[in-house]
């Protein structure tokens, strides 16, 4: 049997090339070996924006159309919507007696989220976010979750919850695995930051159209003490030269090299490198934007989409409320559920 795999993204917006290069791309990749899941965490939205539910529908069908263009194929995955999972708020309060306030409060993406969000007092939905987070894996039974690291503390958290409802109401739920990227899986903003960021605004987005990719790579930070072309300029950690290295297909590799090697005698201006990475950029997003705009005019399509593959997580999540509530005793009179 394939092992299971889940992880997902909040629906706050497009996806761009960072996520691409941390994520998306080694999705695709999964999708043959394991049995995947990606979640659309609508409900995660409301623990720091419960006010703008209005702008979900759109962003979840934003987010599906990124990820069937990048090539995650729902004839081999599923793609689902949280929300419509009423199971999985049950299994979340069930955890939560499992884990101490404490525990949620030494959590570091608390803080983190706080500090970004501009949030003084965390609403209780915030503080068990990492509990939400550990019902959608286990009401899969995922083996495997793929993430970045800001997200390892979740999934640590997860374990525990698993191990300590086993050691409770007996072996019940397989105690999950962390995916995490090394640092090359990280992109950094066209800003020079070490992370491409929407909230920094430091982003080129998969569904950025031509004009709007060439302006944000002309205008990307390079080596910030080189001033001219005929300077010695430094390659490594030069956002440039990342993108190329991170980009680059087959054929590419003797010209990024030659280019290199120029930037690094002082033999070639950041205007010249940058249209070699537009027109690298181009050569990987055109394919991508083409079947965005197939995508946007067949939205029945990512309704049933949608529709199908949340039925399918839905089907797995009631198998393992029974389970939960089987192991817990709490299946008591038979009532039809
Ligand atoms: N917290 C994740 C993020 O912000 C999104 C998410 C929600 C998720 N549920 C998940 C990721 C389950 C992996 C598994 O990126």
């Amino acid at each position: 049997m394939k092992k299971r795999i889940l992880t997902g993204d909040r629906p706050t917006g497009r996806l761009h090339l960072g996520h691409y290069v941390g994520s998306l791309k080694n999705r695709v990749r999964l999708q043959d070996e394991y049995e995947c899941f990606f979640i659309i965490a609508d409900l995660h939205t409301l623990t720091t924006r419960p006010e703008r539910t209005g702008e979900l529908e759109e962003n979840i069908r934003q987010l599906v159309i990124d990820y069937l263009s990048v090539g995650i194929d729902p004839g081999k995955s599923t793609i689902y919507l949280q929300s419509q999972i009423p199971e999985v708020a049950e299994l979340s309060f069930i955890f939560s007696n499992l884990v101490t306030v404490p525990r949620v409060e030494r959590i570091p993406t608390l803080k983190d989220v706080m500090r970004d969000s501009n949030i003084q007092i965390p609403s209780l939905g915030l503080l068990t976010y990492p509990v939400l987070q550990s019902a959608d894996i286990l009401m899969v039974r995922a083996h495997l979750v793929p993430v970045g690291k800001d997200q390892a503390s979740h999934i640590e958290l997860t374990r525990e919850i698993a191990r300590d409802f086993n050691r409770l109401y007996g072996e019940t739920l397989p105690v999950p695995e962390a995916l995490i990227p090394d640092d090359i899986g990280t992109l950094p903003g066209t800003d020079g930051k070490a992370k491409m960021s929407k909230s920094v605004g430091n982003v080129i987005n998969l569904s950025d159209d031509s004009e709007t990719v060439r302006k944000k790579v002309i205008g990307m930070f390079t080596d910030p003490a080189r001033v001219h072309g005929n300077e010695p300029g430094k390659v490594e950690g030069n956002p440039v030269f990342v993108y190329l290295d991170a980009f680059a297909g087959d054929g590419d590799m003797k010209k990024i090299e030659e280019l290199k090697n120029r930037y690094t005698k002082g033999d070639i201006k950041d205007v010249e490198v940058k249209e070699y990475l537009f027109e690298g950029l181009e050569r990987f997003l055109v394919p991508i934007r083409k079947r965005r705009a197939e995508l946007e005019n067949q939205p029945e399509l990512i309704d049933k989409i949608l529709r199908e593959g949340t039925e399918k997580a839905r089907t797995e999540a009631q198998e393992t409320l029974k389970l939960v509530l089987d192991a817990m005793s709490l299946n008591y009179f038979s009532v039809k559920r």
